[in-house]
């Protein structure tokens, strides 16, 4: 992920469990559903009702509190169980590396390989069965946006290293903006390469040609992973995003704000008749 703006926290994000399971239920391209502001103590307690000016749909619309649904659980399990092997991956495949100057005994060395052999067969099963097993619809509908490419996306990115500068707006963007896009497809493909001069290596162990291509790729990965880890957890304007890789949801506030032509969409929706 990559900031669209440099504004603050949004507000609070609340997950609501019964609104997730509705969530990823839901086919692609599906409305999605609105977690409303907890119950006040007077209301849990049975009492009269909230006067029809606070119940009302446009002050819940405006509560700080709402939530939208980022992500359905079978793109959340499928980027948890994926991460958690290349990061196995990664870090058994940088022990190997520097083995020599680590000093690493042999016997070691070639457990640390099985587990990184291990780890690839992870990475190449479980994601699949999350996918097989999970809402396929979904989640191919959530890589749509990754080959669709507007004019606005170019511009972002033109625009993105002078976001600084007060006067420069950047374009709107979609539930993924371009620099996110351009990572997402930048992933995908040091991913191939890493499977398949891996699978080579393993096949014919210490190949010169695909053990160099095996290494640039980390090396390439590597920057990329450093940025997606500090704007997911350290840079508080998109640090809210986590909640919705963890939860399914973040404040629709927050989501206005870093993916304004996302949330339009999905008011549309919202306020369009059901789909039959
Ligand atoms: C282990 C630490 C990781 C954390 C904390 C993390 C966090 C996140 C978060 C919060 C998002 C959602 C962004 C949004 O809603 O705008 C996301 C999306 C994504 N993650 Fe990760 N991630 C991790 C590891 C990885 C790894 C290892 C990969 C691939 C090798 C990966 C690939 C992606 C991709 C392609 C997306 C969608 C595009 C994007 O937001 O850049 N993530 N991640
Ligand atoms: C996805 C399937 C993968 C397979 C089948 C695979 C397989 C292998 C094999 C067989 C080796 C030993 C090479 C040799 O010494 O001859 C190796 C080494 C290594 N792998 Fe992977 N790997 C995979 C993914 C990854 C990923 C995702 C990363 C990092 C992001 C990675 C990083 C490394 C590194 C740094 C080495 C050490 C290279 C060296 O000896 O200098 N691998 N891998």
């Amino acid at each position: 992920m990559l900031p669209s703006c440099r504004l603050a926290d949004g507000a609070l994000v609340k997950a609501s469990a019964p609104a997730d399971r509705a969530g990823d239920r839901s086919a692609a391209g599906e409305r999605s559903s609105v977690a409303a502001p907890p119950a006040g103590p007077a209301l849990a307690s049975g009492s009269a009702p909230a006067p029809p000016a606070l119940a009302s749909a446009p002050a819940a619309r405006a509560s700080a509190d709402e939530t939208v649904e980022r992500f359905g659980k079978t793109v959340r399990w499928f980027h948890w169980t994926f991460a958690l092997a290349f990061v196995f991956l990664a870090a058994t495949g940088g022990l190997l590396a520097l083995r020599t100057p680590l000093g690493l005994a042999p016997a070691l060395a070639r457990r640390i390989l099985t587990a990184h052999e291990a780890a690839a067969v992870w990475l190449a099963v479980v994601p699949a069965v999350v996918v097989l097993s999970g809402n396929t619809r979904e989640f191919f509908h959530e890589l749509s946006p990754l080959v669709r490419w507007s004019l606005d996306d170019l511009r972002w990115l033109a625009l993105q290293p002078f976001a600084f500068v007060k006067t420069i707006t950047l374009p709107p963007a979609g539930k993924l903006n371009a620099g996110q896009k351009v990572n997402a497809l930048a992933m995908s493909g040091l991913t191939v390469a890493l499977a398949a001069s891996g699978t080579v290596l393993y096949l014919r162990p210490g190949a010169l040609a695909p053990l160099a291509v095996h290494v640039f790729c980390f090396l390439a990965w590597l920057p990329l992973f450093a940025g997606h880890l500090g704007l997911a957890l350290v840079v508080p304007s998109t640090r809210p995003a986590l909640r919705g890789m963890l939860t399914g949801r973040v404040s629709r506030e927050w989501a206005r704000h870093h993916h304004p032509r996302w949330i339009e969409d999905l008011e549309a929706r919202e306020g369009a008749p059901p789909s039959r």
